[in-house]
């Protein structure tokens, strides 16, 4: 008998994410994890002999068996799958990015209003507690910059750096900014693959005057994801990797009518540090919950489902970030073909 206080849903991929998607689902208590669907039998069988479930072959079979499902195969496979779930019923959530094309993105969000299913993008670090610590202290955005940086992955190259990587940024960003962007400047090259780009540099200009400055390289030998928020009153370093967030705000000091910052007599002054990072500015290194994103993530789109409740990062949210990602491309694109000699172009 199915249980109504449990969702009954299926991992579709479980490769290097898909995994972790069974795992979280198996230990969230309002999940029923039914299946795990894998092209790959051998993929299959290990992931669910590991979590005692029925391993399927084909997601088709899952129809009338679950109430929702996630799909984590390769991004070329996201479309045909996520669209199928949700003709027939099932509730979606897709991972980033969303699809390969706008046009597909526009139409999976059509299909979830048509067919009343609710579909979710796992732009995943919208949960990383970094963000979700200190989104209440952004006001309004004047500059960001953003980095996410690491080695090559080997996977996830059915796409570029900025579908599989940058995406994260500029969905965060569009989240933060809300204005339109009005200017894109991009560069953009491949280095080891050779077919799609393994760094891009990034300036966008948004209409109400920020300004967002983003780099994403999978060549590099270090391992950073960072952003930096410049507000108003305040600056936020977030460290998405080591679920980390810091406030730098300014002390009412600096408000005082008798305090002007050109007067200061620096010799009477032991640690010009502190006096300038705590008298000055104060530093707040913010408490992080211990909740792992992905079981977040998870959980948001099972109360969606059982609620109704638009999640966060539903349709338009993931189409806005693909859509933004595709003009890059083509700005990126534009300047390489302008400026690297024909003979030497491998993009
Ligand atoms: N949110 C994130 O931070 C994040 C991180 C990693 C990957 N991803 C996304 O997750 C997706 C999967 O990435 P991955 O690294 O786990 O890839 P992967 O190659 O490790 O796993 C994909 C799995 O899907 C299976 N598969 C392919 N086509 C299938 C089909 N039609 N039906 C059933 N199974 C099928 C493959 O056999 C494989 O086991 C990609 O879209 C990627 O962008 C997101």
């Amino acid at each position: 008998m199915t249980d109504p206080q449990r969702v009954r849903v299926a991992v579709i991929g479980v490769g290097h994410l898909g995994k972790n998607h069974a795992r979280c689902l198996k230990e969230l208590p309002n999940a029923e994890l039914v299946a795990v669907c894998d092209n790959n039998e051998k993929t299959r069988s290990a992931i669910a002999e590991r979590f005692h479930v029925e391993p399927c072959d084909d997601f088709k079979k899952l129809k009338g068996r679950v109430d929702a499902a996630t799909v984590v195969v390769p991004t070329r496979y996201h479309y045909d799958v996520a669209s199928w779930l949700i003709e027939n019923g099932i509730h979606v959530l897709v991972e980033k990015p969303m699809a390969y094309t706008v046009d597909e993105c526009h139409k999976l969000t059509e299909l979830a209003k048509k067919h009343k299913r609710i579909l979710q993008v796992g732009h995943i670090e919208r949960f990383n507690p970094a963000l979700t610590s200190i989104r209440n202290a952004i006001n309004t955005a004047a500059f960001i910059e953003a980095d996410r940086l690491s080695p090559y992955p080997f996977r996830s190259t059915d796409v570029g750096v900025v579908m599989d990587v940058m995406i994260h940024d500029l969905d965060i960003i569009l989240s933060i900014v809300r204005s339109e962007v009005v200017d894109i400047q991009a560069v953009a090259t491949p280095v080891l693959s050779k077919k799609f780009e393994d760094i891009c540099s990034v300036r966008l200009t948004f209409k109400n005057g920020c300004v967002a400055n983003i780099t994403a390289s999978r060549i590099s030998d270090k391992y950073v994801r960072k952003m930096r928020i410049f507000c108003a009153d305040r600056y936020l370093n977030l460290d998405f990797a080591a679920k980390q967030a810091w406030i730098y705000s300014k002390t009412p000091k600096l408000d005082e009518a008798n305090f002007n910052v050109d007067n200061v007599d620096i010799s009477k002054i032991d640690d010009l540090m502190q006096f300038v990072f705590n008298d000055l500015i104060r530093v707040e290194q913010v408490v992080i919950g211990e909740e792992e994103p992905l079981k977040a993530e998870l959980k948001h789109f099972l109360r969606s489902v059982q609620t109704g409740e638009r999640p966060q990062v539903g349709g338009e949210e993931g189409l806005a970030a693909i859509q933004l990602a595709h003009e890059i491309l083509k700005k990126a694109r534009d300047h390489y073909t302008k400026h690297v000699p024909e003979e030497h172009r491998r993009w």
